[in-house]
């Protein structure tokens, strides 16, 4: 019996932020017992010029202000992804903001970017600066900036020197206005703006640049976002953010809530669109498939779909840490028993 198995039911009795804000705080004061770690030579991974021990990664949004990247990498993650972070605190939207779909194992937040700001992070990853682990930043804009690109500039020139990877997020659906972001041409102005400010803020190694987008895209956004990505060198995609869509399926109370529906109603949606991206790109740009991963079996089909890493949040609610273990542990006999050496042979397999 794991530590989660008794303290997990007593998060989960709380309301969805408190339990979150706990986990935070036991985290941080390094209360909550590391797991085993998996190391395994097919699980290693080199992807746009980073070496990951595995490719099982921390969504955003679970440590939103860089507070326990550490401990989240002691966790068994092979990196983390902090933020969103815009240029200035913000606190988001007025609670309640964050609900648990139990009966779907899925979850909507409209949390609305909350986060301490970019100087306040950029003192956080400084203190850890020179650390191994892989830790990536992932940039968002304040609720009332007109000009949205300037927001992500700030960002880069604050946070890009402590990132292993900066992730421009554009699919949040908690910010008005901030997912129209994605159509072609306000696309190509700001990722030249932000490759631009990439080259200033650190010219010796500039971080590789990453695209977070939605689940929630015609085919023809898709088209012109792979346009958009060769045009503008983005050394790679995040796939996907939460959805405003609520499949039939949803069962619990919560589902008519407004926000972003994250967990295994996900899932599918999501490999969907790293496996269109995949096709788009003709697999030449690194996808990071995130969206429902709550098993092996998920995290497997985002691989074979064409994710060349996965991210996971919403499952570790329902399942504690101990889930990255299990996926891991998996995803070794996966790739042994389809003859795989490692798990880059995998990627794409079902396209
Ligand atoms: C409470 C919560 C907050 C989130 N905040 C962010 C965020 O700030 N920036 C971001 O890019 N994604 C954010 N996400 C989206 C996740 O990073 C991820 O893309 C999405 O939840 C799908 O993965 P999952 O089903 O494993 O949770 C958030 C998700 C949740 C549940």
């Amino acid at each position: 019996m794991s530590v989660y198995d008794l303290v997990g039911p007593l998060l989960r009795c709380m309301d969805a932020e408190t339990a979150h804000g706990l986990t935070i705080r036991a985290l941080k004061w390094g209360i909550v017992p590391h797991q085993r770690v998996v190391r395994h030579p097919s699980l290693e991974t080199t992807v746009f010029g980073r070496n990951f021990p595995n490719p099982v990664g921390l969504a955003a949004g679970f440590d939103k202000d860089a507070e326990v990247p550490d401990a989240m990498l002691a966790q068994g993650f092979g990196f983390v992804e902090a933020g969103s972070i815009t240029p200035l605190a913000q606190p988001g939207n007025p609670t309640p903001r964050l609900f648990r779909l139990k009966s779907d194992e899925g979850v909507i937040n409209r949390m609305g970017f909350n986060n301490k700001g970019a100087e306040a992070v950029a003192r956080k990853l400084s203190m850890r600066h020179g650390r191994p682990g892989i830790v990536g930043i992932n940039l968002g804009k304040n609720k009332d900036t007109t000009d949205a690109a300037e927001d992500y500039v700030k960002g880069v020139h604050l946070l890009a020197q402590y990132a292993a990877y900066v992730v421009v997020n554009v699919s949040s659906p908690n910010t008005p206005g901030l997912r129209a972001l994605q159509g072609r041409e306000p696309l190509e102005r700001l990722l030249s703006r932000v490759h631009t400010a990439l080259n200033e803020a650190v010219p010796s190694s500039p971080p590789p640049l990453l695209l977070k987008i939605a689940p929630d895209l015609t085919d023809d956004d898709k088209v012109d976002i792979a346009a958009v990505v060769k045009s503008t060198g983005v050394n790679g995609l995040i796939a996907t953010n939460t959805t405003i869509t609520r499949p039939d399926t949803l069962t619990s109370r919560g589902k008519n809530e407004v926000g972003g529906l994250s967990g295994k109603p996900l899932a599918d949606l999501s490999t969907q669109v790293v496996g269109d991206m995949y096709q788009l790109l003709n697999g030449t740009v690194p996808i990071i498939g995130v969206g429902g991963i709550h098993d092996v079996d998920s995290a497997y089909a985002k691989i074979r779909a064409g994710a060349s890493l996965i991210q996971l949040y919403s499952a570790m609610v329902y399942q504690g840490p101990a889930l990255v273990t299990r996926i891991l542990e998996g995803l070794i006999k996966r790739l042994q028993a389809d003859g795989f050496d490692t798990v880059a042979d995998a990627v794409g397999a079902d396209r």
